[in-house]
């Protein structure tokens, strides 16, 4: 089976170019590190040089194994040939926590720096907090932005990160870091698919410079956070049966021909490469109309993840 060559962008303030679809790493329960390492030493071989971990996720340190042999195997040249995302932990969301908490990834994945470094949630979570759903609502605290932000930048200054953004920030969240911000975020990871198009925060992003990462593009479908309503979808059925495609490839080409980039998650060989399949053809304007009129719902819920708190719903409801 051959590789697939990935089209990059520019991102922003990031230092360097980013592979348009990216493998997600985020698996509940983790996978054991044995098939995490070699399901990412897979996505290597068909042609993913973006990985998208957190320290959440636990998926770390099997991404720095698997590419360290894929390093050794000859699988590529160098790690410039990466593209690695990864995220601070809300836990870790205050001022002089926040460097450590990068040399902690960066120790994890075996590397000297990674090419973005995100805030993975808008809020902070304090140490008692060990897993989800948080059991006391004062756990919870708003996220310091500025002060946060600061730290953020002074990371990407010593060199710790080529990049830094934001994930699940709505256009209120970004109003605000960007009003102190000396290096505005790169990226704002969040949810998007067909069902869920995020159309006012992208025109805001665009307005604004900031890049749009799509994550659950296919609804995290089979996942414990995910639904069906993208990949069982009637509409993107009958466009996929019309191209020749499935209803994940026409939802990974609908997110690409918006301009944005994706981080999908399989750690099947087939499925892998099927989501790597979404370049060389493209969707009709009949197609691309249809999608813009599905309903819209949003799929993952910080109330549902953390608990139906005043601070997770409001976040729900922002923008
Ligand atoms: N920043 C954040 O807060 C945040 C939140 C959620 C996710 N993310 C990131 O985004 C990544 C992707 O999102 P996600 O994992 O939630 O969801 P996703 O990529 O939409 O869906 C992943 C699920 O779909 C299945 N799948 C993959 N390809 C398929 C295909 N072609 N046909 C049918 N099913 C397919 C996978 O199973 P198999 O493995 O069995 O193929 C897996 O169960 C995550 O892994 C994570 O890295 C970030």
């Amino acid at each position: 089976m051959g590789v697939t060559q990935v089209p990059e962008i520019s991102v922003g303030s990031c230092d360097r170019t980013m592979p348009v679809i990216g493998m997600g790493t985020s698996t509940n329960p983790p996978p054991d590190p044995e098939t995490a390492k070699a399901a990412m030493l897979e996505a290597m071989r068909a042609g993913y040089r973006h990985f998208d971990t957190a320290f959440a996720y636990g998926s770390e340190k099997p991404l720095g194994e698997a590419m360290a042999e894929a390093l050794r195997l000859g699988l590529v040249k160098s790690r410039d040939e990466f593209f690695i995302t990864t995220k601070l932990w809300s836990s870790f969301a205050e001022k002089d926590m926040i460097v450590p908490a990068m040399k902690m990834s960066l120790s994890n994945l075996q590397l000297e720096y990674v090419d973005m470094y995100l805030i993975h949630w808008p809020v902070r979570l304090s140490k008692e907090v060990t897993n989800m759903p948080v059991k006391k609502r004062e756990y919870i605290l708003p996220l310091d932005i500025k002060s946060v932000w600061e730290a953020m930048e002074e990371g990407k200054n010593l060199g710790l990160t080529k990049g830094i953004g934001v994930s699940n920030f709505s256009c209120k969240k970004l109003e605000e870091l960007l009003s102190t911000a000396k290096i505005p975020p790169a990226v704002n990871q969040v949810e998007m698919s067909p069902i869920w198009q995020q159309k006012q925060l992208r025109e805001y992003c665009t307005q604004k410079g900031i890049h749009i990462g799509a994550y659950s593009p296919l609804g995290a479908y089979n996942t414990k956070w995910g639904h069906n309503r993208v990949v069982e979808c009637d509409v993107l059925g009958e466009i996929a049966k019309a191209r020749g495609k499935t209803p994940a490839q026409v939802s990974l080409r609908w997110l690409y021909e918006q301009g944005v980039s994706i981080v999908t998650k399989s750690f099947n060989k087939q499925r892998m490469r099927e989501n790597l399949d979404i370049f060389g053809w493209s969707l009709t304007e009949e197609d691309s109309e249809r999608i813009a009129q599905l309903p819209q719902k949003k799929g993952l819920l910080f109330a549902d993840v953390i608990g139906p708190y005043d601070i997770s719903l409001e976040i729900d409801a922002e923008i």
